[in-house]
C-alpha cells in the first residue's frame, strides 16, 4: 500500500481540528488520496504495480503530452534559463509580454495581467477589489475564492453569502448595503464540482444595477468553453475564450480570473481586467511585486499552448464532448444523479451515505479507475462521493472500462440516484 499510519497532529503542538477529521481519515485509509505516482503515460498511471485509468487530471485539452507543445520547452530553456526569478515588478522576460497580447486578444478582454496562480491571485485581488466594503462570495464558490474573500474580512471587508442559482437574493442582499462603499461578487465560473456555468447575463446585470463588480473564477472554464457561433463545432462554444465570452457579455464591472493550471497544463493564470486596474495591481498586488513567477517551461507551453488551441483547439473540444455525453448518457441510464446540467467534463457522483466513501474508492481502485474524491469538509456531507474529469487524452477504451466499472459499483453500493 502507498500509505502508511500517520499520527494526526496540529501545527506546532496545536490540538487538530475536528473538521478535517474525515478528511485525514480518508487520507490515511484510501489509496486514492495523497498518492505517489510511479509512473504516467498519459492518462494510465502506475502507483506501485498497480495501473489506473487518470479520470482525475484536469489536462482538459491533453496539452500535457502534445508534441507541440512540449518542443515549445527547450528552446524557452535555453534562451531564459529554467526560471525567471525577479519579481514580475523588478522584470519580466518578453514571453510574459507576449502571452498577455495573445490572451487579450483572445478573451476580447480589455487587457489581462499574468500572475503565477489563481490561488495567489484571489488572496490579493479580492481583499484589494473588496476596500473594506461589502463582499458577496456565492454559496458553493471554490475554497480559495473563500480564502480571499476571509482575507478582505480581515482587512475590514463584510463579507455575505449568496446562492448563485437565486440572482434575486442577491439583488436583495445588494439593495440592503450602503451603496457608498466598494461591493464586491464572487463566484466560480465553471463551477469545480457541478461543472455547471453559472447565469453570467443576470448576475452581471444584477451587478450594473447596484454598481457591484462582479469577479469570476473560471478557472475549469477557460480552455473549455468560448464564445457560441453558429459553426461552433460542439455546444461548448469555440476557442476556449472562458464564461464571459460564452454568456456572449461584455467585460463592463466584470474581472474574469482564469488558469492556466487545468486545460493548459501549465502552471501560470491571468486576470481580464480594464486596464487602470492592472496599473494598480502592479504596485499593490503582494505576487506581482514579490512572489517567484512562473517557470520559464510553463510560459512557454502557455504560449505554444495557445497556438495549438488557434489551429486545433476546436476539434479538441468537440472530442471531449462527445467522449464526455458517452459518459453522462451512461450514468444516466443507470439512474444516477449527477448535478452535471452543461454536459462539461466534469461528472460528480454523490453517495446516499458518506461512511461509504472509503469502500467506493477501494472498489474504483480495484476496478483501475482514478478519480477525485470528495470527501467532507471540501464538500458538504449530502454532496460526499467523486468527480469524474474527462480529458482529451481519456481514449475510447478508458470511457468504456469507465462505464462497466460503473455499472459494477452502482450494484455494489448506495449511489444517489436521480429522482424523477
Ligand atoms: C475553481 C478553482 N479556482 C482556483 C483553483 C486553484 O488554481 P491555481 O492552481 O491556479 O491556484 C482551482 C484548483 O483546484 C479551482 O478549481
Amino acid at each position: 500500500m502507498p500509505h502508511t499510519t500517520v499520527e494526526t497532529v496540529g501545527a506546532a503542538g496545536a490540538r487538530p481540528d475536528p473538521r478535517w477529521g474525515d478528511l485525514e481519515h480518508l487520507r490515511r485509509t484510501s489509496p486514492m488520496t495523497d498518492a505517489v505516482l510511479d509512473e504516467v503515460r498519459g492518462r494510465h498511471i502506475r502507483c506501485g504495480n498497480h495501473w489506473l485509468i487518470d479520470f482525475a487530471s484536469c489536462n482538459y485539452l491533453g496539452f500535457d503530452y502534445d508534441p507541440d507543445v512540449i518542443a515549445a520547452i527547450e528552446p524557452a530553456v535555453r534562451r531564459w534559463g529554467t526560471h525567471p526569478s525577479w519579481s514580475r515588478l523588478l522584470g519580466s522576460p518578453r514571453i510574459y509580454p507576449e502571452i498577455e497580447e495573445r490572451l487579450t486578444e483572445l478573451l476580447e478582454a480589455p487587457d489581462t495581467l499574468l500572475l503565477p496562480t489563481a490561488t495567489l491571485i484571489h488572496a490579493s485581488v479580492i481583499p484589494i477589489l473588496a476596500d473594506g466594503g461589502d463582499v458577496f462570495v456565492e454559496a458553493t464558490a471554490h475554497r480559495t475564492v473563500y480564502d480571499g474573500c476571509a482575507a478582505a474580512r480581515g482587512q475590514g471587508a463584510t463579507l455575505h453569502r449568496f446562492q448563485g442559482g437565486d440572482p434575486g437574493q442577491l439583488d436583495a442582499m445588494l439593495r440592503t448595503v450602503p451603496s457608498r462603499a466598494p461591493r464586491l461578487v464572487c463566484l466560480d465560473g465553471v463551477n469545480s464540482m457541478s461543472g455547471n456555468i453559472p447565469d453570467v447575463r443576470e448576475l452581471a446585470a444584477v451587478c450594473r444595477r447596484s454598481g457591484a463588480t462582479l469577479y469570476i473564477d473560471d478557472t475549469h472554464g477557460f480552455g473549455v468553453i468560448g464564445e457560441r457561433r453558429p459553426d461552433e463545432l460542439c455546444p461548448y462554444g469555440a476557442r476556449g475564450n472562458s464564461v464571459v465570452r460564452h454568456a456572449g457579455e461584455s467585460y463592463d464591472d466584470i474581472v474574469l480570473v482564469g488558469g492556466f493550471s487545468k486545460a493548459y497544463s501549465s502552471l501560470l493564470a491571468f486576470l481580464a481586467l480594464p486596464t487602470s486596474l492592472k496599473s494598480l495591481l502592479k504596485v499593490a498586488a503582494a505576487p506581482y511585486l514579490y512572489s517567484g513567477p512562473s517557470p520559464t517551461a510553463s510560459l512557454a507551453t502557455t504560449l505554444a499552448g495557445l497556438e495549438v488551441n488557434d489551429r486545433r483547439g476546436d476539434a479538441i473540444r468537440a472530442d471531449i464532448h462527445r467522449k464526455t455525453a458517452t459518459v453522462l448518457d451512461h450514468v444516466h441510464g443507470l439512474g444516477l444523479d449527477t448535478p452535471n446540467a452543461d454536459g462539461l467534463p466534469i461528472v460528480e457522483i454523490m453517495l446516499d451515505d458518506p461512511a461509504d466513501l472509503d469502500a467506493v474508492a477501494l472498489s474504483l481502485w480495484g476496478s483501475g479507475i482514478y478519480v477525485t474524491l470528495a470527501a467532507y469538509p471540501l464538500v458538504p456531507r449530502d454532496r460526499v462521493g467523486f468527480r469524474i474529469q474527462i480529458t482529451a487524452l481519456n481514449s475510447e477504451d478508458d470511457i468504456a472500462t469507465l462505464c462497466e466499472a460503473l455499472t459494477r459499483l452502482s450494484k455494489q453500493f448506495a449511489l444517489r440516484r436521480r429522482e424523477d
